[in-house]
Formats: C-alpha cells, structure tokens, sequence
C-alpha cells in the first residue's frame, strides 16, 4: 500500500466576505493544509460536515474585521485523525467533534474542508455503529443540549421537561437525553412532526401552527406542571417567559437558546423579555428562573456526551445530505429552517 501524505493544500468552503452564503463563500482548491500543531492539537482528515443556523446568520451580520475572515465555514465535522500529535488520539482513529466560534476565528479552522487542525478536547471517539454523517451533527448541538439540561436547568431523573421546538437538532439531543433519564418530556413542532417527535418518546406533543404553544399549555396545563422549559427556536416572543407560571413549577428553570431578533417578537419582544427578567418577585415578576445557553468548550460536559452517543441514547438523526460541491444548495435547505435534525455534506464521498 502506497505511503499516505499529508498534502499542501485542500479544497475548503472559505467564508470571505459579509453576506449571504452564495456570495460570502469561496470554495477554494488551494487552501493550505495546517502543518503546525501546537500542543494539545490534532489534525483530522474530514469526511463529513454540518450546519448550524448561527454560522449563515452571522456570516450575514457581522463584518470582517469582527469575524477574522478568512476563514473556514462551519463548526461540526466527524473524520479520522492523521496526526495525533502525541495526544491520547491515535492515528487512524474516527472520531466526531466541532470547532467553537472563537477557536475558530483564532486558528482560522472550519469543518467545510479536507483536513482540519483542532484541539483533540474539542472531539470524541466515533462508536463504530454510528455512521460518519450521524456522528458529524453531534459537536455543537449535543454540548448545548447537554448543558442546557444538566449545568442550567440541573434537570433530575424522573423530572419532566417541555422543549419548544422539539425538531430542531438542539431539541433533539435533548429529548433523547431527556428521555434516557426517565424524564416526562413535552415538545412542540409543526403537526407533520408529530410520529417522528413520539418516536423519540415524546409524552405530550403541541403543534405550535394550531396556536401560542403558552396559550394551548395555558389552557391545558401539565399534572405536576414541567420543572424545566427548554425554549430550542430562539424565539423573541416574551410570552413563552411571562406565561410560564402556567405550566412550570415554582422554582422551576426556563432556559432559551437566545431569543433572536428574526424571530416572531423581534427587538420589542425582547425589550419586553429583558424588562420581565429584570422585575423582582415581590413586584409581580416571573418565578422561574430564566437561563440563557452559552454553547463553549467545556470538556467534562463534552465527555459526558459522548456516553449517551456510545451507548446509543443519542443517536444522530440526519435530515439530508449533500455533496461537497453542494454546499450552497446546503445552505439553502438550512435557512429555510425547516429541517429535522442535521443538514450534512460528505466531504469524502465514499463515507456512510
Ligand atoms: N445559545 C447557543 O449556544 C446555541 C447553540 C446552538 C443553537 N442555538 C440556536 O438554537 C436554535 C435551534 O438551532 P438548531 O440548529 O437546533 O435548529 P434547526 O435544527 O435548524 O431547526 C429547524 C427546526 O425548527 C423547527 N421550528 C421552526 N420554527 C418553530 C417554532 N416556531 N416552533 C417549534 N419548532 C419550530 C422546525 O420545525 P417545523 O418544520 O415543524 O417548523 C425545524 O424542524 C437556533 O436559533 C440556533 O441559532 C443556540
């Protein structure tokens, strides 16, 4: 067998500008292959990538100098390690992690390439029965699933939990997490979302197109009413917070995403949360706490996910895959904001 090199250069979606992804990206055949490891580094052969909605909304918000570009596109990869640069990964092993936002503004590195230099913290080893396009969509959404429930929301066996936006990739993980802990889990999506959103378990499902998911949960409330409220869309709406003492406990924990001025409430909206998060108790404020989800590098929370994807509680769920060259039509299926689970591109094409 002929000896593997490392090569020089790589094809790499590069993202250049400010803008929509059709006219921020490059994909360049020329991009160098990062040689140079610091310590605590590795570099992986990539063969697949997927999206996450943050990276086309800030690729058209922020400008240059802000983000650092040129630089590599997206976050989550899953591939195989060619040097372990003495770290306790080997070469040839498959692993499956992501890139956070400020590694990659520092390092320059993103998951759209060939081959991607990455601290070895910031990925886990793939379970064999898990296929490379599932594995590839778990990094960023599993870490802030993972954090939403244990480290905001201290979610406890045999609690129940409602997750706004049940199918969306972050919604997901937490369901099946939520699940695999005995929890009582609610969850809202459009009613086409129903079977596969009671595949994962789901107890009680609200279609939100029918009407405010506070006002059906309002009107029908929960027996005993939910100890956590994962709010997964990123809505701007402040209804979902102020009605709360509808359908979470007392002492209960709303945690969000971050509201999103794109979203239904937009700027007034979360003027309006800001102002019911800020009113005292004893004013007539809100009793849950409200928790805002900061998804980083914390590698205890990352280990702990990789247990429920090896002994198969989370499972990957893929919405469609595309070809590397196809990674604008990608794009396209992601903001349209309608996708059940991951939108992954293989980067080799020959990866299950
Ligand atoms: N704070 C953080 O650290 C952090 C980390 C990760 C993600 N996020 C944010 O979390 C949100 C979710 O990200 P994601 O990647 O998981 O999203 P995603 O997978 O792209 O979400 C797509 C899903 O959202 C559902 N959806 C859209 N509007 C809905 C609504 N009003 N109610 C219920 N479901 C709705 C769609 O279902 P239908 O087709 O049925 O509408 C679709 O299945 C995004 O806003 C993202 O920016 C934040």
């Amino acid at each position: 067998m002929a000896a593997f090199t490392i090569p020089d250069t790589q094809k790499a979606w590069v993202i250049v500008r400010k803008g929509v992804p059709a006219r921020a990206l490059k994909l360049d055949d020329k991009y160098p292959v990062a040689k140079k490891l610091a310590k605590g580094e590795v570099l992986v052969r990539v063969q697949a990538a997927a999206f996450n909605p943050i990276s086309y909304k800030m690729i058209g918000l922020l400008p240059n100098f802000v983000m650092r570009r040129p630089h590599v596109a997206e976050h989550d990869f899953a591939g195989v390690i060619v040097d372990a640069n003495g770290t306790d990964l080997q070469k040839g092993q498959e692993v499956y992690g992501w890139i956070p936002i400020p590694t990659q503004f520092l390092s320059r590195q993103g998951a759209l390439c060939e081959y991607a230099r990455v601290p070895a913290q910031l990925m886990l080893p793939k379970p064999p029965n898990v296929k490379t396009t599932e594995a590839a969509g778990l990094g960023l959404v599993g870490a802030t699933a993972y954090h939403a429930l244990f480290q905001s929301a201290k979610l406890e066996p045999g609690q129940s939990i409602f997750v706004n936006g049940g199918s969306t990739a972050v919604g997901i993980v937490a369901i099946q997490m939520a699940k695999a802990l005995g929890c009582t889990v609610g969850a809202s999506a459009s009613g086409k979302k129903e079977e596969f959103l009671r595949g994962l378990g789901v107890d009680r499902f609200v279609d939100y197109t029918k009407g405010p998911v506070y006002e059906q949960l309002a009107k029908d409330p929960p027996t005993p009413k939910y100890h956590v409220f994962l709010e997964a869309v990123g809505t701007a709406d402040p209804l979902f917070y102020t009605c709360s003492g509808a359908y979470l406990a007392p002492g209960g924990t709303f945690v969000t995403v971050g509201p999103q001025p794109s979203t239904s409430g937009g700027y007034v909206g979360i003027a309006k949360l800001m102002l019911a998060i800020m009113t005292p108790r004893f004013l007539g404020g809100v009793k849950a706490s409200w928790k805002l989800i900061s998804v980083s590098n914390r590698p205890d929370e990352f280990q702990q996910l990789g247990k429920y994807v090896t002994n198969g509680k989370v499972k990957g769920v893929v919405d469609s895959v595309f070809a590397f060259e196809d990674v604008l039509k990608a794009y396209e299926r992601v903001m349209e904001g309608r996708s059940t689970g991951k939108v992954v591109v293989r980067v080799d094409p020959s990866v299950e």
